[in-house]
């Protein structure tokens, strides 16, 4: 029998350099994609997967974070008190239910491995899905949903990939992939930020994982990896051959928001699959294509 998946992690304690000063006084998972911040956006895709227990992985200077999944007490009486009745629903529809939300703190930033291995006893014996809030996937089917199908079928870890530029390897997860049914591919091996002539392959890992808890005990060797980081990717390396493990090359696209191009192309990509805002920025960015 395959254990449900409940639970989420959410790793927000990097330092978000890449969006300085943004992110002085406030944390790069805050930064919002048309109105809702990068964090709601992976709550909101984990709950559609059946999710109803999160841990933020924070640091220092992350208060915003916990404080957007509180009620705003005196802001929804001022609303009631003013009629603003959308708005105080909106509120209502995101509150997280009381206790499904909590909090561990990576006092240092040693990478997303250490990040993870922070949250070890909100994992326990339970599989445990990972989503980074800075990779935004927009999609028919929720990412996280995508991948939540292929646990319950295959019981093993399972990561969502995609085709990276040869000469980009050297800043991915990359995959050993051994045979492919239809989008569900094998995965036999893993390096972390491999230089494009010592890549196995061209698919990434991006921010979307579901995990079996084993990975805890690797996490726990504390092995330095890339960058003299806890590398996440060397963690689950050591589970190939363990356990099953599969990459799902997902339906959808993704966007890197951590970095400012890809940022401004979520923003876009979004707006426009609005139905209340995509006609009229469609009709303003003529403006800007055709100057
Ligand atoms: P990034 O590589 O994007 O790093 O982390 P960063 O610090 O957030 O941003 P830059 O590069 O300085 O601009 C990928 C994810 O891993 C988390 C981050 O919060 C982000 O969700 N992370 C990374 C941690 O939680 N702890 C770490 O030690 C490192």
């Amino acid at each position: 029998m395959v254990k449900p998946l409940r639970k989420a992690v959410l790793p927000v304690a990097g330092l978000g350099t890449r969006f300085l000063p943004a992110t002085k006084a406030m944390p790069k998972e805050m930064l919002p994609v048309v109105d809702k911040p990068l964090i709601q956006y992976a709550v909101d895709e984990a709950r559609a997967a059946g999710i109803d227990q999160f841990c933020m992985v924070t640091g220092r200077g992350k208060t915003a974070l916990i404080d957007h999944f509180d009620i705003a007490f005196e802001l929804e009486a001022t609303l009631a008190e003013r009629s603003k009745r959308e708005a105080l629903e909106l509120l209502r529809e995101e509150a997280m239910p009381p206790g499904s939300i909590t909090t561990v703190r990576q006092q240092v930033p040693l990478g997303l491995g250490h990040a993870i291995w922070c949250a070890r006893s909100f994992i326990g014996d339970d599989p445990f899905a990972i989503l980074l809030p800075d990779d935004l996937v927009l999609s028919k089917t929720p990412c996280t949903a995508q991948l939540a199908k292929v646990y319950n079928e295959t019981g093993g870890n399972v990561v969502a990939v995609s085709e990276v530029p040869r000469e980009h390897t050297n800043r991915y997860g990359i995959l050993k992939v051994g045979e492919t049914h239809g989008d569900i591919v094998e995965v036999t091996g893993l390096v972390e930020k491999p230089k494009p002539e010592d890549a196995p392959s061209n698919l990434s890992i991006i921010g979307r994982y579901v995990l079996l808890p084993e990975v805890v005990k690797y996490l726990s060797q504390m092995e330095r990896g890339a960058g003299n980081e806890v590398q996440l990717t060397d963690a689950m390396a050591k589970m190939i051959g363990h356990t099953p493990f599969h990459g799902l090359k997902f339906e959808g696209k993704r966007f890197d928001c951590g970095d400012k191009i890809g940022f401004l192309e979520a923003q876009i990509a979004f707006s426009l699959a609005r139905p209340d805002l995509g006609p009229a920025v469609r009709e303003f960015l003529k403006n800007y294509v055709n100057a």
